[in-house]
């Protein structure tokens, strides 16, 4: 495989670029225009292998796209870029519309262009849109799961602005003939994930002494599945999945906030204990996100029965071995929390 990674420099995309290049992909270009959310950081353990490359630059750049899929020869698109967080979009939509909108037809665009002009690519040439399960909205609590059969029905812009992209991906299956593919999946957590996020968010207060904010209730449902087995199941769509085809991905880890948050300050607890008292006694109910989804939950047994994958690692030791490794990276998160991130979190917690 020869793959151009977008966003490879952000929480999944570095993951995935870790993982492609320790199952022996033969060359992995990364492309990021190291937004506040992409890191070179992220990608240091992979920086000495001569397979790696990275550009910094942006996927609207449709020119810039074109010239390294030709110069690479590569045959393989996972498209990770993307404006990412749901307040964020929240508060400045028009960004999340240009990156994961138009930024995804560029792609496509110079996909399409490369590809017809190698015809003997074409059977071979995989474009894999990598998506979220926030663009079936949201779940009562004995709904069925999303699956990949569930109808759109995003209630952020950042989910309708997914939403957007993944009906372009299947438009030029289906009207230009491109090989492509797209995932949806629930919410990550892991390694290198930005301190916006809830899992690494509530990590970094804790051990700041700050609060733990707690949108409305906290009863919030959320399918939370570890990067590395999100990756996996990438390799494996990318290595045997049918193009045309969307794959549900979920890490049947269903969890309320409040359980998540009360889990973190429990690991806390017992890994980096307090002088006195419990890390529980952070927890602040704060005002709700509008539009707030309840609940999200995927069913991925199509994944299981079609490409043999199901997730690897339980909540409750992905959870921890998260927490260990934020521990064990005092420097990462100290510098991804300087400058802009200040700025972000004194705006939007004020
Ligand atoms: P992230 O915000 O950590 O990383 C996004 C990366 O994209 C950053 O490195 C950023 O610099 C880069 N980027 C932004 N705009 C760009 C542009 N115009 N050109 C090139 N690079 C650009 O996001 P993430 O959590 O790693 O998510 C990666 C992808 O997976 C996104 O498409 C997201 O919608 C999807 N996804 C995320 C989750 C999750 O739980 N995090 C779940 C399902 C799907
Ligand atoms: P987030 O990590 O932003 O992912 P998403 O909104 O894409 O699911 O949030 C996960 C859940 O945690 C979501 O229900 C919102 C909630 N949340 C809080 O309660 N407090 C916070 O400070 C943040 C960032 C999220």
């Amino acid at each position: 495989m020869r793959i151009l990674v977008t966003g490879g420099a952000g929480f999944i995309g570095s993951n995935l670029v870790a993982h492609l290049l320790a199952h022996g992909a033969e060359r992995v270009v990364v492309l990021d225009a190291l937004t506040y959310a992409g890191n070179l950081q992220n990608l240091a353990p992979v920086q000495a292998d001569p397979r790696y490359r990275f550009v910094k630059g942006s996927i609207l750049d449709q020119a810039l796209v074109a010239e390294l899929l030709e110069s690479e020869r590569l045959d393989t698109v996972a498209n990770l870029a993307a404006e990412s967080h749901v307040d964020r979009s929240i508060r400045g939509p028009e960004a999340f519309v240009e990156t994961n909108v138009t930024g995804t037809l560029r792609m496509l665009e110079a996909a399409r262009s490369y590809v017809e002009a190698h015809p003997a690519l074409r059977d071979r040439f995989r474009y894999l849109q990598v998506s979220t399960d926030e663009v079936f909205g949201t779940l009562a609590a004995d709904d069925p799961k999303f699956c990949e059969t569930t109808p759109y029905a995003p209630n952020s812009p950042y989910a309708a602005s997914k939403a957007g992209a993944d009906h372009l991906v299947r438009a030029w299956h289906e009207t230009f003939g491109l090989n492509t593919l797209i995932s949806n999946c629930s919410n990550n957590y892991g390694p290198y994930q930005f301190p916006e996020k809830l899992i690494p968010l509530v990590l970094n207060n804790a051990l700041s002494g700050k609060p733990l904010p707690i949108y409305g209730d906290g009863q919030q449902v959320r399918d939370w599945l570890h990067v590395g087995d999100h990756c996996e199941a990438l390799a494996s769509i990318l290595a045997r999945g049918a193009p045309g085809e969307t794959y549900a991905i979920g890490g049947d880890a269903e969890r309320t906030n409040l359980e998540v948050v009360g889990t973190i300050c429990d690991l806390l607890d017992r890994h980096r204990p307090k002088n006195a008292g419990s890390y529980r006694e952070q927890i602040a109910f704060v005002k709700d996100r509008p539009g707030h989804d309840r609940r999200y939950a995927i069913d991925a047994r199509k994944l299981a029965r079609e490409l043999g994958w199901s997730p690897s690692r339980s909540f409750t030791q992905g959870i921890e071995d998260t927490v260990l490794w934020y521990l064990d990276h005092g420097d990462w998160v100290r510098d991804v929390t300087s400058g802009a991130y200040r700025d972000w979190v004194a705006e939007h917690y004020a």
